[in-house]
């Protein structure tokens, strides 16, 4: 099957990966609520059709924090995306740094800051959680200064970690010792062709950044584990004022929902934020980003950079984000099951699916650049959903 589109690259990921790999990739938290919500609250948005506009000439460069980039698309951080493909971050910064779009490593990947650096030029971006060990988060900082890594994203939407049905069901997690290890060897031997590309050729399997800390335990329930323990639920916007002063480049706050959170993220300097219920992966029940964009775009969109994440699907969904008031997207899952069913290539010709398709869009809706987007293209927004009372 050759894919034509994202959901075309879930089926090939779904077909070539271990099931406890696919499920951790497309699952979200508990009933999947929020997951289904992003999805359909972006697909329910209808576009206006305008005709007989001159669109020979469509300009989709766009500026983010200061530097240009080919599209108003950056790939988000995901934990552990590296086990999708061989090397898997690398494969999928070098296909962002070929598209001339960011690529934001997560503290939680595969691969390491350094590697990432020694396979790519441009500079990526880095995204940190609040870690317990203030010493070794300071150490991942510095490290990623000294690579070049052009923004940092602090992600605040996982004091804690939601937890995942889908997990337990395949035996990801609630499943310990040689039980699980069983479960999962067996699941991966199922999937012969990502067994030898990753299992095999992808050693070795060191757990990136956090191998400083967990020193010769390279198995997923040590990573699991490290996380439950030391990601710090105490955080508040004190940790954010601390961050700021130890990272000098644009800052970017992820997993705001809310309005004040966004006026208080403003407030204390942050350059940006993403939009993000963290693909519905954390609480369940929550709005759909789409829901919650427009009036966080109406409270900060002219004091910082307005990103969004959640559900997005296509290049029309792109459109219909910054329709809402983003400046730009985050793609999530999207580039995972790229990377999963193609690795590289996989994820620039995904890339490149998705600029054909806001292609499609801005020239039936009229139009001709990226910035021009807005809410005037859309037909059926909620007023108040714009308008905050
Ligand atoms: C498997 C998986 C792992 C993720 N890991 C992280 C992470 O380590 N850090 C982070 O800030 N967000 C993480 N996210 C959230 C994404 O950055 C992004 O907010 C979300 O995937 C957007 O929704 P979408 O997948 O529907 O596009 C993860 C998402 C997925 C699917």
């Amino acid at each position: 099957m050759k894919a034509a589109s994202v959901l075309d690259y879930r089926e090939l990921a779904r077909r070539r990966l271990p099931h406890f790999l696919f499920e951790y990739i497309d699952g979200g938290s508990y009933a999947e609520v929020t997951l289904r919500r992003n999805v359909a609250d972006l697909e329910a948005i209808a576009l206006r059709q305008r005709v007989m506009r001159n669109v020979a000439k469509l300009q989709l460069v766009t500026e983010l924090f200061g530097r240009r980039q080919s599209l108003p698309i950056g790939l988000a951080p995901v934990g552990l995306a590296g086990l999708n493909a061989r090397r898997g971050e690398v494969q999928a910064a070098r296909a962002a740094e070929a598209a001339g779009i960011p690529f934001c490593l997560s503290t939680v990947s595969a691969c390491s800051i350094d590697e990432v650096r020694r396979h790519t030029r441009a500079p990526f971006w880095f995204q940190l959680y609040l870690i317990r060990d203030r010493g070794f988060m300071r150490e991942l900082l510095t490290t990623a200064a000294e690579a070049g890594c052009s923004s940092l994203i602090f992600t605040v939407d996982m004091p804690l970690p939601g937890s995942r049905y889908r997990d337990y069901r395949s035996g990801l997690a609630g499943a310990p010792g040689i039980r699980g290890r069983l479960r999962r060897g067996w699941q991966a031997a199922l999937r012969p062709s990502w067994a030898w590309d990753v299992g095999i050729c992808g050693r070795p399997h060191s757990l990136g950044n956090l191998a400083p800390v967990l020193g010769a335990k390279t198995g997923l329930e040590d990573f699991f584990e490290w996380m439950r323990n030391n990601f710090d639920p105490s955080v508040t916007w004190d940790d954010l004022a601390f961050i700021r002063t130890q990272w000098a480049g644009p800052l970017i706050i992820k997993g705001i929902l809310d309005p004040a959170d966004a006026v208080a993220a403003a407030d204390l300097g942050a350059d940006g934020l993403v939009v993000s219920n963290h693909g519905g992966r954390q609480l369940d029940g929550v709005p759909s980003t789409a829901h919650a964009l427009p009036a966080i775009a109406q409270a900060v969109g002219e004091r910082m950079t307005v990103l969004a994440d959640g559900g997005v699907r296509s290049g029309l969904d792109v459109v219909r984000m910054l329709a809402l008031g983003a400046d730009a997207v985050l793609l999530g899952r999207a580039w995972v099951y790229a990377l999963a069913a193609n690795g590289e290539a996989g994820v620039a010709h995904m890339l490149q699916l998705l600029e054909a398709e806001m292609r499609i869009a801005m020239a039936l809706t009229g139009t001709v650049s990226v910035t021009d987007i807005n809410t005037n293209i859309l037909m059926n927004v909620r007023r108040d959903a714009i308008q905050p009372e």
